[in-house]
């Protein structure tokens, strides 16, 4: 069997007038016993389907009268031009073959009675059903649209000649501290999940110079709130000989590669799903402005956000920052104290470090965190003690320094975040296909 026909070649007019073989699955059905309606969908659409009874025999009559929703089906027939029908054009249908039927006595559990009648509400039934739901069509063009957001940054990375890296997910030790670690066991010991691919980055940096990856990153984070997630997917870069400003410049750049690509491949989609093309436009055509972090507070303490300086910032703090903000902005030069010992100290004020975040508007907030790497051994151990943590663990990463070290620096981006602020979602798990959080790991 091969599939050569999908629906949205046929709503985009390839096929008038002709007899076509289209597969796919049941959306809706109605009728009589002469004649049926079936809205039939596939990945690319849907199309209505007009089965009679007399035009297609009894025996494919009654499997179209039994296909119940989500069946899937094969259907051949005319293709009619209609300007009244969804997507401009209808089938007549000259014959019908169930491919997968659907049991009666047991319905696709997914109906706005079942969901409105759901005990513990709306959100919870439809992430049980996680497995089911991502066949609807607002679930099927999130998947469409992050599929552009991966493609976007592999495509940015590769034509600059960075080179895929990938990172081990067991490891000794935390990246972004010991809170949010996930504990493992190990035949007879204990090892985490990875939080990020930096560490094992920063020993390959003098190997590949420019290197990037897009893998998952693991937080054992408590808070739900509607940007975290314990399993994520985390795009990471590493670049030799580079300062703040430059590792910022690719941020900047990739988030505006992504942008926009989804105008230029996803506009249909992102509006279908209600998605106000002209933010993303904007975000695509823009430059993003950078502002030192001390700035933040300030402007957050006139806002009148209880905030001291000193502390990062959480997602309430950037939530009303990013708030009014036209376009994402870099938050530079942290608090050393607010950073882990990777980041580097500024040479030129020694309470701050050369880091950046990246904050979305409309109050999304953090997308992007990075800077330059403490680079000198020396430093490298000052902050590690400073910062109370074993050196053990670091034994390798402190090692990479000791051959010729250089200035270089990296960031990481949360691509279900990305997803989340250009598509415009509540939510961060409405754009990944089996979200994770505390609670929840099932389906
Ligand atoms: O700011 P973070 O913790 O930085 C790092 O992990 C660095 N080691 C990255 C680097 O320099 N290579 O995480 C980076 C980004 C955040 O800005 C956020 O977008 C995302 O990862 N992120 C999460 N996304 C979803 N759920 C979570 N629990 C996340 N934690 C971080
Ligand atoms: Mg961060």
């Amino acid at each position: 069997m091969v599939k050569t026909i999908f629906i949205g070649d046929v709503q985009a007019g390839n096929y008038d007038g002709q007899e076509v073989e289209l597969m796919g699955w049941v959306k809706r059905s109605r009728g009589s016993n002469k004649i049926r309606f079936i809205v039939l969908r596939d990945s690319t659409g849907v199309i209505q389907c007009v089965v009679k009874r007399d035009a297609v025999g009894d025996d494919s009559f009654e499997d179209a009268k039994g296909a119940l929703i989500e069946s899937s089906i094969i259907i051949t027939g005319m293709i009619n031009v209609d300007e009244r029908a969804d997507g401009g054009h209808e089938m007549v249908a000259t014959s019908v073959a169930i491919v997968g039927s659907v049991n009666p006595e047991k319905p696709f559990p997914i109906t706005e009675s079942a969901m409105q009648a759901a005990d513990g509400g709306e959100t919870e039934f439809l992430l049980d059903n996680r497995h089911l739901y991502l066949r609807t069509s607002r679930m099927t063009t999130m998947l469409q649209v992050r599929s552009t957001v991966f493609g976007a940054i592999h495509n940015y990375f590769r034509d600059l000649d960075f080179t895929e890296y990938q990172a081990p997910n067991f490891v000794a030790g935390a990246v972004e501290g010991g809170s949010t670690l996930f504990e493992v066991p190990y035949f007879g010991r204990k090892v985490y999940l990875t939080q990020s691919w930096q560490l094992y980055a920063e020993a390959a940096m003098p190997a590949l110079e420019r290197l990037y990856t897009i893998a998952p990153s693991f937080r054992a984070e408590k808070s739900r709130t509607r940007r975290h997630l314990t399993e994520f997917w985390h795009a990471e870069m590493e670049v030799a000989w580079a300062t703040n400003n430059e590792i910022m410049s690719h941020g900047e750049g990739v988030v505006r590669k992504i942008a926009s690509d989804l105008i230029e491949h996803r506009s249909d989609e992102l509006e279908s799903i209600g998605r106000d093309l002209d933010l993303v436009a904007r975000y695509a055509d823009n430059p993003y402005p950078r502002m030192r972090y001390d700035e933040a507070v300030e402007t957050l303490q006139g806002m009148g956000v209880d905030i001291e300086w000193g502390q990062d910032l959480d997602y309430s703090k950037e939530k009303v920052l990013t708030q009014d903000f036209e376009v994402p902005h870099f938050l530079t030069h942290y608090p050393k104290i607010a950073k882990p010992f990777y980041h580097r100290v500024d040479p030129d004020e020694d309470k701050y470090v050369l880091c950046h975040d990246l904050l979305a508007p409309e109050g999304y907030g953090e997308i992007i965190g990075g800077g330059e790497r403490t680079w000198s051994e020396e430093e490298l151990l000052a902050r590690l003690d400073e910062e109370g943590t074993d050196r053990e663990a670091y034994q390798f990463y402190i090692d990479t320094r000791s051959y010729g070290g250089v200035p270089h620096g990296g960031f990481g981006l949360g691509v279900d975040r990305v997803c989340s602020w250009l598509t415009g979602a509540d939510h961060i798990r409405e754009v990944i296909p089996f979200p994770r959080d505390s609670r929840r790991v099932s389906p």
